[in-house]
């Protein structure tokens, strides 16, 4: 089967399940809690993985499922064709906001990113791109990204990760939050991504993010010449949560360096 093949299948029931997540709008759903209080699941959530599950499967029943609700396989090895599935990622604004949510997935064959999908639901735009071919949003491309200083940045940014947690020293972070021109945080890491490859932001950092939130995204933002890795400027790992950047090429080395200086400073 050719890449061109899984393509036009993966934009097909990526339409579709975008179509029955606006039509769930008339339903009541059920909303649940996961890891804590404000880690949200939907029966949508859970639903949407399962219907991509069983079309994955019947269009080719060797591919691997990799989805955020648990409903694929467990994945050991990135070997093989593997779908990395998000079917809602911004579960929170989904319930509160009605908008600003996608469906992200990435399909990788033996690790590397061959197609990215990030699915804006209701804004009906679809941002794609296939390795090596460019990225697109409804099929117009997107351009390759400008160079830009540090100073007139604007980074996304969770405030949780500029106050005191227990995950990261969050001094690091407020100097970053100086230097820029501004921050912003819309609640949907694949947005985020997006927002990134298309240049509405420069860079988007996360302390802490799972394989399905950024697989899609990370092919898209590479076909535009942003750099992706985690916060020690290693390559992205699949199989874990990790430290997660992605930026404009020309400040992405600068951010991570200056965290990790003063991140050494602090110590
Ligand atoms: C979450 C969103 C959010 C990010 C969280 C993710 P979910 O995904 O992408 O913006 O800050 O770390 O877990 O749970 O809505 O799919
Ligand atoms: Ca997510
Ligand atoms: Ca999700």
């Amino acid at each position: 089967m050719s890449i061109a093949e899984v393509h036009e299948f993966a934009k097909a029931i990526i339409m579709e399940a975008g179509e029955r997540i606006r039509s769930s709008f008339s339903e009541k759903w059920v909303i649940e809690t996961k890891a804590d209080a404000n880690d949200l699941v939907t029966n949508i959530d859970r639903e949407t993985e399962l219907f991509f599950i069983e079309k994955i499967k019947t269009f080719d029943s060797t591919h691997k499922i990799l989805g955020e609700e648990g409903m694929g396989e467990k994945i050991d090895s990135i070997d093989g064709v593997v779908w990395i599935i998000d079917p809602i990622d911004g579960t929170m604004n989904f319930i509160r906001q009605h908008r600003n949510f996608a469906i992200t997935i990435g399909v990788y064959i033996n690790g590397i990113g061959k197609l990215g999908y990030i699915y804006d639901v209701m804004r009906d735009q679809l941002y794609y791109a296939k390795q090596g071919q460019g990225a697109y949003m409804n099929e117009v491309p997107l351009k390759p990204l400008q160079a830009i200083s540090l100073n007139k940045a604007i980074i996304g940014l969770n405030a949780t990760w500029v106050t005191p947690n227990k995950r990261i020293e969050h001094e690091p972070m407020i100097d970053l939050v100086h230097k820029v021109r501004g921050t912003r945080s819309y609640g949907s890491a694949a947005l985020e991504i997006v927002s990134v490859a298309c240049g509405r932001m420069d860079a988007y950092i996360s302390l802490r993010l799972s394989p399905w939130d950024i697989a899609g995204g990370v092919v898209i933002a590479n076909e535009v010449g942003a750099i992706a890795s985690n916060l020690k400027n290693e390559p992205i790992n699949l199989l874990k949560q990790d430290t997660f950047i992605v930026a404009n090429p020309t400040i992405h080395s600068e951010i991570i360096d200056d965290y990790i200086q003063l991140k050494n400073e602090n110590k």
